[in-house]
């Protein structure tokens, strides 16, 4: 079935990039975008800048690129700018993060070393590893918002931006008590008018970029826009939203072995994951309220994925524990062991052992920009509030309050694809249909059946 094409605006002129964060991931993902920009590097790990996408049935041969299928924002067309407790500017912040040689940042350090933070929105309360160096003051929490507001302003006229898109690469926050004014934007407004205890720092970015009409996502596990109230707004305003957490190491481990696990019917006693990890992230992940805000996020999938309530032979009592340990030596250069337990026919014990020598930031920045091309896209495309299609890339991702999240990667890349080929008025792939076998049975087919000597070129091929 086609569908409509949704007529989406063209991605002209300038996208600015707002990063609240300015620290590993976001400087990995300004640096790594100059470096393509310039032709010094290859953008992997980017679904927006090498993936094709099949349309049509396999004899048509149509697989374009994802980036010439739907209209993105070019990488020259990027502009970026941000917030940070410390002042250092992207060259600095990069330097200091040891993610990226030193000759890789030397080929872009005046590109990087242009783009520096503005003063913070802070809160010691929901932040307690880090001294903040480089922060706003305000009479109240809506004061601050307006602040981060008239910053919005000020950077889209500075660069000339056409559209902007806002994502939280700062640091995971103490998660909030579930209050009153996390309901309804009404509460909201009035609890920034009286500096409400529970609203943190990135709800208030996060409100900032709503009222501006600034997509929103969001890399952290903090809530930030994922209350009723903020929800409202968006879709209220026609702004796409999305988070949480970006999934990069464990989680994007997890979320691809346990749908095998379910798949096969193979059943689990136990997954115990540990990491250790030595950049700020890992500092400020030390602190146990910062912990749980990150432990929630990643212990949520593996029931989502197996379904305990429906199999409760197979996954009704695993024992799941998670650790993440700060250990300096290592800085960014994470490294996580998965042990998993299994039983397979009639029972047998089995155990799969998982090593991931992984670079969190090298795993986080591609993500970084396929959100933002995304997120301009949806905005574009008349798309409001809550992005589900953009699972993919989150560990907690977000979704309707009535729903469960989609974790299994398979599923949230089908989906996806699927909304892209929606998007463009494409067909929708399931990779299944019964006029295969009809065909096999002699029936007419209703697709073209190889030629013989096509056939023979294939099977050579295939040899
Ligand atoms: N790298 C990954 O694989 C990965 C995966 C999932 C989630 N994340 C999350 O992404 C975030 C960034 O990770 P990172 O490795 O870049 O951490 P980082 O510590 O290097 O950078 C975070 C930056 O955010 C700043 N910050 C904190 N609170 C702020 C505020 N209120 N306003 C403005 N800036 C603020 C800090 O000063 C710091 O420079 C973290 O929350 C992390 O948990 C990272």
């Amino acid at each position: 079935m086609h569908h409509r094409h949704r007529r989406i605006p063209p991605a002209e002129g300038t996208l600015g990039v707002l990063l609240p964060g300015m620290g590993a991931v976001a400087s990995t993902f300004i640096a790594g975008v100059e470096l393509v920009k310039k032709g010094l590097a290859r953008p992997v790990g980017s679904l927006t800048q090498l993936q094709t996408i099949r349309l049509g049935k396999r004899y048509e041969n149509r697989a374009p690129l994802i980036k010439d299928f739907v209209p993105l924002a070019p990488l020259e067309r990027l502009v970026f700018g941000g917030w940070d407790l410390f002042a250092d500017d992207a060259f600095t912040a990069a330097s200091k993060a040891e993610v990226l040689r030193p000759d890789q940042l030397a080929a872009v350090r005046r590109e990087l070393a242009a783009v520096k933070p503005m003063p913070a929105v802070f809160d010691p309360a929901y932040l307690r590893n880090l001294k903040a160096a480089h922060v706003k003051s305000g009479k109240s929490k809506m004061d601050l918002a307006e602040q981060v507001i008239a910053d919005i302003e000020a950077f889209r006229k500075k660069n000339s931006c056409s559209r902007l898109v806002m994502l939280w690469c700062g640091s995971t926050e103490i998660l909030p008590e579930r209050s009153a004014c996390h309901e309804s934007p009404e509460a909201f407004e009035q609890g920034l008018r009286d500096s409400d205890p529970a609203i943190p720092p990135s709800m208030i970015y996060a409100y900032a970029a709503i009222k501006c009409a600034v997509a929103y996502g969001n890399g952290a596990p903090n809530l930030s826009a994922d209350v009723p109230a903020l929800v409202e707004m968006a879709e209220d305003a026609g702004v796409p939203i999305m988070g949480k957490d970006f999934k990069t190491g464990q989680t994007l481990m997890k979320t691809t072995v346990a749908p095998m696990l379910k798949a096969r019917m193979l059943a689990l006693t136990g997954w115990y994951s540990t990491n250790i990890l030595g950049n700020r992230d890992g500092e400020v992940l030390d602190d146990p309220g910062s912990f749980k805000t990150k432990e929630k996020s990643k212990m949520s999938v593996l029931d989502s994925i197996l379904e305990p309530e429906r199999y409760p032979d197979l996954y009704g009592k695993y024992h799941h524990k998670v650790r993440i340990d700060y250990y300096p030596p290592r800085g960014d250069a994470k490294e996580g062991w998965d042990n998993i337990d299994i039983r397979g026919w009639l029972d047998m014990p089995m155990q799969i052992k998982i090593n991931f020598l992984c670079r969190d930031s090298i795993l986080a920045a591609p993500i970084c920009l396929d959100l933002v091309l995304f997120l301009d896209l949806a905005q574009r495309a008349g798309l409001k509030g809550v992005q589900e299609w953009l699972s993919f890339y989150f560990k907690s991702p977000q979704c309707r309050e009535d729903l469960k999240p989609e974790h299994d990667l398979f599923i949230q890349h089908l989906k996806l694809k699927n909304t892209l080929r929606l998007l463009m008025g494409e067909e929708v792939l399931d990779h299944s249909g019964l006029d295969y076998y009809d065909a096999q049975k002699g029936a007419a087919p209703s697709f073209p059946a190889p030629r013989p000597a096509a056939r023979r070129r294939a099977a050579k091929a295939a040899r």
